[in-house]
């Protein structure tokens, strides 16, 4: 086996607090135990194609454990389908040959789903990659979690939280719409620890109706105001079988065709669902007579300083991550298990999505609570 001399890090994806937090664990353990080099590439993937490097000496990752983003940059380009002047390239080569160039011995990528399909196509070239799972939605498989959930969590409690007081003295429907296209984590967590008395997920299509007979059942009780948590890509059952319709024709495609033209069917009900939880305020109105007003909490959940738990698990898997790149571990994800970090073939991370399951202790407790959730 060759000695790791000499590693590149890069953050892609959308960025989230913790980021820093983890090029620090991985850069000092790296450098301090195992005398690594480790070089910055900026902006993702696309510092590898451009040659765009930060030297990360000691002096660089000191005081950085508490600031939000990255100091890398990020993107979200894909090296198999990258936009070069108006034309779309394949540039996994390109950046075989570039980490050659950098002198490169391995790779560390940090981020969420399409880094970790990214980081596969990379890893099929010959390049050696570890990973580090980080997303505010909490949907990477394989671990208990990621870094950077945690922060957005609370951020996004207390902002349910505050909503409590102005729905209750305006005797509103006030909706929370918290960040989630696919995965509802964030939102089930957040609503059920800031208490809101509707919740709707992406994994679980809603019945207006249903949503609205709660809400005028609090009134009958006496509690004309309620919260609503809504994830951005909750969907109503119609638009559901819409959405599942198109995705079994994509799965069964036995041509490319096919499989663009399904793709591009799916892109299209993205940009009509666009504005979903507007409409649905404004449906809510109408069945239950309650004025009803919509906070998009947006970027505001994934901006600012880490969490204490973000910092110690991004902590925690960047130093065991150095720990397995000095041993030569490598085509693996650094996964959170129990109190351990552990590796697990990239491989059987990428293309999947953790989903919140039907029977998870989660929907249980606020089914449990008396918590609406839309079905
Ligand atoms: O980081 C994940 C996520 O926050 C999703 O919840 C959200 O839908 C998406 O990123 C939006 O990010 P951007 O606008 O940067 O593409």
């Amino acid at each position: 086996m060759k000695t790791i001399k000499r590693i590149g890090i890069l953050t892609a994806g959308g960025d989230c607090p913790g980021l820093n937090a983890a090029i620090r664990g991985v850069g000092k353990a790296a450098l301090g135990l195992h005398g690594i080099e480790i070089v910055g590439i900026r902006d993702g993937f696309l510092g590898l194609i451009e040659n765009r490097t930060l030297s990360l000496a000691k002096s660089t990752l000191a005081g950085i454990l508490t600031v939000g983003g990255t100091i890398l940059g990020t993107s979200r380009v894909k090296p198999h389908r990258m936009e070069i002047k108006g034309r779309t390239r394949d540039v996994r080569d390109a950046i075989v040959r570039n980490c050659a160039k950098l002198r490169l011995d391995a790779l560390v990528c940090i981020g969420g789903g399409g880094t970790h399909k990214n980081a596969l196509r990379l890893v099929e070239k010959g390049l050696q990659i570890i990973t580090l799972p980080k997303t505010i939605d909490n949907d990477v498989e394989m671990t208990d979690t990621t870094f950077g959930f945690d922060t957005a969590l609370g951020i996004a409690t207390e902002a349910i939280d505050r909503l409590h007081s102005t729905a209750h003295s305006h005797h509103r429907i006030i909706m929370a719409e918290v960040m989630g296209h696919r995965a509802g984590w964030l939102t089930l967590g957040a609503g059920i620890a800031g208490g809101a008395d509707v919740i709707l997920i992406p994994e679980i299509p809603y019945d207006v109706e249903k949503i609205a007979l709660a809400i005028r059942r609090r009134s009958q009780h006496g509690t004309n105001f309620s919260i609503v948590a809504v994830a951005e890509g909750a969907m109503s059952r119609d638009d559901a079988v819409r959405f599942q319709t198109v995705r079994a024709r994509k799965a069964a495609a036995k041509n490319q065709e096919t499989v663009l033209k399904a793709k591009a069917e799916l892109a299209d009900l993205d940009r009509q669902h666009a504005g979903n939880t507007l409409r649905l305020a404004s449906q809510l109105e109408t069945l239950t007579g309650l004025e009803c007003r919509v906070s998009i909490l947006g970027y505001v959940q994934r901006g600012g300083a880490p969490s204490a738990g973000d910092r110690l698990l991004a902590t925690r898997l960047g130093t065991a991550c150095a720990e397995l790149i000095h041993e030569g571990v490598f085509g693996v994800m650094v996964a959170a298990r129990g109190d351990s970090a552990q590796p697990v073939p990239i491989k059987d991370v990428a293309g999947k999505r953790k989903n919140v399951p039907m029977d998870h202790p989660w929907v249980r407790s606020a089914r449990a609570v008396g918590t609406c959730l839309g079905d």
